[in-house]
């Protein structure tokens, strides 16, 4: 695991483009599955999430190819219906194959998925959706096996609105026979994104985007062309850099609208924002004004996947705000690491509670996720001195050039492998 170096205290300004989503090019991957044909993925970003689904891929027996940040991928043979655990543990998005590989081959052979440290992930909602799709599923010794000659469509009613039930859901009943009706969907923008490249494969699914998405299956899909939306995580976490350092910075490439609930409270906090068709510009003040509660919710709700990185940049805000986490069950690990740079968060159940500091100061802390590994730049970029941050190897899973940008705008941070 490598660590980062960055000196804080300095504004930043300038421009800056954002990737592809990573959430949505991970089930549009694994889709690839349901078609022997070809199909060409474009704006996809160079993750390590985005590494191991393709050699996943690999390993079912599809031969993939990158130019720049657009993928080929050719699934004649990817008849592969069992995924080893060295694969699988490496991420938790990797459950989203059982789906794919199902309705392919009529079986599917995984082990329980990895993923952050974010709480227990259970895939109890995906487990039973494709059982009510009439797939038999045993468990033994930490495997799930599923077969099912054919897959029937069926009302599938999901008790949350899970993005990766929902999405294994849509790729299952793709090729089943029959309508499927997902109730209670999640509704979130990788969701239509998914459903913009199954069509564009000749499946019929309508509704995504709504709670309630039907997909009416067909025998076979052929390979297609896709661009990847744009990653409205990636795009909120470059708002929060230059809200935490009083800057002015452009983030272009982007769908503003989809990040509606981060910018709305970055307003509330004193930021000047204003949203074009494809870009954000942003003009933080010196000293942000806490907001009182904030609450992560399913889309359009304020996103959990930037609850962290707003966390540090309420940290210096002037006032106490209570952060509540409704989506996954412990996912405040670094406040820790914030409180050693002087924070003052307390935590109470799903809540954090964050008391503003007047300042931050350079400390050595460690990332234990994803989005806390984001957090605690953004925190490092505001502190006085100098932060290191031990396992940064956790952003290469959703941020592709993330120093590198960030150094274009201003700060000062080192890569230490
Ligand atoms: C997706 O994870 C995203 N990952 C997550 O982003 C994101 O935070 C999450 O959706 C919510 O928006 C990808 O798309 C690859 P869920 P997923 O199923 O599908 C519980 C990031 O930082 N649950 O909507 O795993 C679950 O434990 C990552 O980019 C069950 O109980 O999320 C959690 O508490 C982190 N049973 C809640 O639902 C199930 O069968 C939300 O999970 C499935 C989920």
């Amino acid at each position: 695991m490598s660590s980062m170096i960055i000196s804080g205290g300095r504004r930043l300004s300038g421009s800056v483009c954002v990737h592809g989503a990573k959430n949505a090019v991970l089930p549009i991957l694994a889709a690839t599955l349901l078609t022997k044909n070809i199909s060409v993925i474009k704006n996809c970003p160079n993750l390590s999430d985005v590494r191991h689904t393709i050699e996943i891929l690999e390993f079912l027996g599809a031969k993939v190819s990158r130019k720049g940040d657009t993928l080929t991928i050719d699934t004649q043979n990817a008849d592969g219906t069992h995924i080893p655990d060295s694969l699988m543990l490496k991420m938790r998005s990797s459950v989203i194959f059982m789906g794919a590989i199902l309705a392919r081959n009529g079986c599917a052979k995984i082990s329980a998925p990895g993923g952050c440290e974010l709480g227990p992930r259970p895939i109890d909602l995906h487990i039973k959706a494709l059982k009510e799709l009439g797939a038999s599923i045993k468990e033994k010794h930490g495997y799930i096996m599923c077969s099912a000659k054919k897959l029937t469509g069926n009302t599938i009613y999901l008790k949350f609105p899970s993005v990766g039930a929902t999405e294994n859901v849509m790729l299952a009943a793709s090729l089943a026979s029959g309508e499927t009706i997902i109730s209670n969907a999640a509704k979130e923008p990788e969701i239509c994104d998914l459903a913009e490249f199954l069509n564009a494969m000749g499946a019929n699914v309508s509704g995504a985007g709504s709670s309630e998405i039907r997909i009416i299956g067909k025998n076979e899909l052929s390979g297609s062309t896709h661009s990847v939306l744009p990653d409205r995580i990636v795009a909120a976490t470059y708002l929060c850099c230059a809200a935490s350092t009083g800057s002015e910075i452009l983030v272009n490439g982007i769908i503003p609208e989809q990040i509606s609930s981060a910018v709305s409270i970055l307003r509330d906090m004193g930021c000047d924002i204003k949203a074009e068709k494809n870009s954000v510009y942003i003009s933080a003040p010196k000293v942000l004004i806490a907001p009182e509660e904030i609450k992560t919710m399913p889309y359009p709700g304020f996103p959990t996947d930037v609850q962290s990185q707003f966390l540090s940049v309420l940290a210096k805000a002037k006032g106490t705000s209570i952060i509540t986490e409704n989506i996954f069950e412990s996912r405040f690990r670094h406040t820790e690491e914030l409180n050693k740079m002087g924070a003052n968060i307390t935590l109470a159940g799903r809540s954090a509670i964050v008391k503003g500091v007047p300042a931050l100061w350079g400390a050595k802390v460690s990332a234990h996720d994803l989005r806390g590994a984001a957090s605690l730049i953004i925190a490092a970029l505001s502190a006085e001195g100098e932060t290191e941050i031990k396992n940064i190897d956790y952003l290469d899973r959703g941020y592709e050039d993330f120093m590198e940008n960030l150094n274009n705008l201003g700060a000062c941070i080192k890569r230490i492998y």
